[in-house]
């Protein structure tokens, strides 16, 4: 293992964030548009090319991948990479973000291949609601996948909820006791900019970390914890209960000094910060000079170079950043 990535600030890149797909069985009002459309097959890395990238990253010493997309698990074939990587013996933790509507069949084969973590998107109880928010996605199914995940024996396994004033800001408890009864982390997540979604009035619908905090705290006393998963996740403890509740909050505390990670979207674009344009296009290197491994980490330590300070998001105007969080990998 060669030394660890650094950017000009100083910081260590140890996480790579890989999105495996933009396609997704869901569209997430604040993820997608309506018309969403998908990119064309000969534009995305195909499972060998991201797993060279991904395996030349790890021997620049990341230590943490997290699969995204889209929904990862609709990516053909996508568990044939997850057993590759499984198999790095330099990475320590692989995890995956998902919507969680196919676990019920793949869990078991996620943690037989390696996956060490599963965080699942939910941001409402309420069928009904639960469909207008995510336009196909069906309750019920992602919860079999919440129980199959446990089944399963992974013991890292996190909600991620986005609360919407006025669409689920009423169900921040509820969601909170359905954490608390599975044993599980729970985060809650502001809104950011990303696509131009003109269903959704993102200014309207903001709600703070601190607001969801303060409505948490009239039922149950919350102390803040110095745990770090590695993510922007800020965390807190209930009494008697092993669930964290977590706040991912890029609008209220920015987290960007303490950012130790990178994206690859399915592009083979390499992102250096999720809330700028800075990027090297690492499928040109894996396309022209397939093999060429040397090649592949240089341009990957010199792109570390481009990572900027910070993101600023803002909601008062059009979204600065056109591209869709799905096409960025979260
Ligand atoms: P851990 O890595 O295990 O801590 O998980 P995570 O919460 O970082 O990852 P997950 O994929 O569950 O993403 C949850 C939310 O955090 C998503 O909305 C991501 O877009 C957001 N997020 C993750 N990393 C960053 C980041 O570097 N900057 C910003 N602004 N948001 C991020
Ligand atoms: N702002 C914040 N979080 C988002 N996610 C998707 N789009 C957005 C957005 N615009 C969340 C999903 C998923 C995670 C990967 O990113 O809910 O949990
Ligand atoms: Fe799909 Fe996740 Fe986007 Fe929802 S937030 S549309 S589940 S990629």
């Amino acid at each position: 293992v060669e030394a660890p990535l650094q950017d000009r600030f100083g910081r260590g890149v140890n996480y790579l964030r890989l999105s495996v797909t933009d396609r997704c069985d869901f569209r997430c009002v604040y993820c997608m548009s309506e018309d969403m459309t998908f990119l064309p097959r000969a534009q995305i890395l195909t499972l060998e090319q991201l797993y060279d990238i991904a395996s030349s990253f790890v021997q620049l010493g990341v230590k943490k991948i997290r699969l995204t997309g889209g929904e990862p698990l609709v990516r053909n074939n996508v568990m044939s990479l997850i057993e590759r990587l499984g198999q790095l013996e330099n990475l320590e933790q692989l995890h995956l973000t998902t919507n969680g509507a196919q676990l019920d069949k793949f869990a078991k084969p996620l943690k037989a291949a390696g996956l060490t973590g599963i965080n699942i998107s939910l941001d409402s109880l309420q069928a009904g609601r639960f469909k207008e928010l995510t336009r196909f996605g069906e309750l019920q199914k992602v919860l079999n996948g919440v129980d199959a995940a446990r089944d399963a024996g992974f013991n890292r396994i996190k909600l991620n909820a986005v609360i919407l004033k006025g669409r689920n800001d009423d169900e921040i408890l509820g969601l909170v006791d359905y954490a608390r009864d599975k044993h599980i982390d729970i985060s809650f997540i502001e809104e950011m900019p990303l696509g131009n979604i003109s269903e959704h009035d993102r200014a309207l619908s903001f709600i703070s970390s601190e607001q969801i905090r303060t409505q948490i705290q009239e039922r149950y006393a919350l102390t803040p914890t110095t745990e770090n998963t590695g993510g922007p996740s800020r965390y807190y403890r209930m009494a008697d209960s092993q669930s964290r509740i977590g706040f991912i909050s890029p609008h209220s505390h920015n987290f960007c000094h303490l950012c130790n990670r990178v994206r690859l979207t399915v592009e083979g674009r390499l992102l250096l910060c999720l809330g700028n344009e800075h990027s090297v296009s690492l499928k040109e290197i894996v396309d022209r000079y397939p093999g060429d491994h040397d090649r592949l980490r240089d341009a990957i330590i010199k792109a570390m170079d481009l990572k900027p300070e910070r993101h600023h998001f803002s909601l008062d105007d059009e979204p600065q950043i056109v591209r869709f969080m799905n096409t960025t990998g979260g």
